[in-house]
């Protein structure tokens, strides 16, 4: 009891003098005309269950570590809550590795992704007609140019809208400030791990776009977009595209790692989970399925009843 009375006693509290501002989604508090914390909101849309629904990212959320632990962040986020509410976002969406217990006493729930890591050599299906008709070429900022863009558009959206979660990339600004310079545009700390993107053309055609991430164990696909109705659906575009890239780097084979949403699953393919994308639902009324738990609404597909997770959240599209 005594050390409870103390606990409670010793407790921080936001000091009398931390004022908190707000401008045009930016949440910050200030103490004594010092920056002590912030939290910002990045309006958005996903496509969930097919549909595009309004939604509001979460980010840059941080505290001045001498001012933590006295719910200056919980207040932000309380704050940028009703701002949600009030501008008519159905949900909201955050990403967090450490700061998870901070979310999910505000509301937010993590909702599992599903990954698979597969070795694929540099010779896939190199004797049919595939390798003919397909070409993989590396790109730098040029695919954001007039005569790509709409078409890369195209590719992306009509991908992304079968799963839930991607967003929903509708302006052309997004796309040459955003997506160039999370694509590689801009050179990582660790040069080695910065970005590599790949046009691929369906017989001189743009078809698909893939952004790439180097690691130690494994390449990383953050993410996927292809458009390949006119390739026989006996061969594995995934498969097919990825083997492509390994024969550019002159490895006999790699593992990739990619959302296992955009594959079929293979019997060696090693699974893993991430669940450090959270959301919250703001206003049911406006979510496709008013009906359904935040997790129903992510992992199943709007389509079909199939028992597999469509949750996909492009690494690209982080705030
Ligand atoms: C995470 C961070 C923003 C929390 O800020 P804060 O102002 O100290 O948080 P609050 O005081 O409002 O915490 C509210 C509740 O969240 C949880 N929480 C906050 N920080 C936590 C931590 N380090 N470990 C466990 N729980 C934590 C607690 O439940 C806490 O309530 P309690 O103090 O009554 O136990 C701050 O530690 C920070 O800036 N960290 C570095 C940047 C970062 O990780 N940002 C999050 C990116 S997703």
């Amino acid at each position: 009891m005594l050390s409870e009375i103390r606990r409670t006693h010793l407790r921080k509290v936001i000091s009398k003098d931390t004022i908190f501002r707000t401008r045009g989604g930016i949440f910050v508090a200030v103490d004594d005309g010092e920056l002590v914390g912030t939290v910002r909101n990045f309006t958005r849309k996903i496509y969930c269950c097919s549909c595009e629904t309004r939604t509001c990212g979460v980010g840059e959320v941080s505290t001045h570590e001498n001012f933590r632990r006295r719910g200056i962040a919980k207040t932000l986020l309380e704050k940028s809550c009703s701002y949600m509410s009030e501008n008519g976002f159905a949900l909201s969406v955050l990403h967090t590795g450490t700061a998870r217990k901070l979310y999910e006493g505000l509301g937010w729930t993590p909702v599992t992704r599903l990954f698979l890591t597969r070795r694929i050599p540099f010779d896939l299906y190199s004797t049919g007609d595939l390798a003919a008709q397909v070409e993989v070429r590396p790109c730098h900022s040029e695919i954001f140019e007039e005569n790509y863009l709409r078409k890369l558009m195209t590719v992306y959206n009509r991908t992304s809208i079968k799963y839930n979660g991607p967003i929903v990339r509708d302006h052309e600004e997004y796309w040459k400030n955003w997506v160039d310079n999370e694509s590689g545009k801009i050179s990582w700390h660790d040069e080695k791990r910065t970005p590599r993107k790949f046009s691929v053309h369906i017989r001189g055609n743009l078809a698909g776009f893939v952004v790439l991430q180097f690691g130690s164990e494994s390449i990383r696909v953050r993410e996927w977009s292809l458009l390949a109705d006119q390739v026989s659906k006996e061969f594995d575009m995934v498969d097919f595209v990825l083997s492509q890239i390994c024969k550019f780097y002159g490895e006999r084979e790699q593992n990739f790692t990619f959302p296992a949403p955009i594959s079929d699953i293979k019997e060696h393919d090693v699974h893993s989970t991430d669940n450090t994308t959270m959301y919250k639902v703001i206003c049911p009324s406006l979510l496709p399925k008013n009906t359904l738990s935040v997790s129903d609404l992510i992992c199943k597909n709007g389509l079909n009843d199939q028992m597999m997770n469509y949750h996909v959240f492009w690494d690209t599209d982080r705030f």
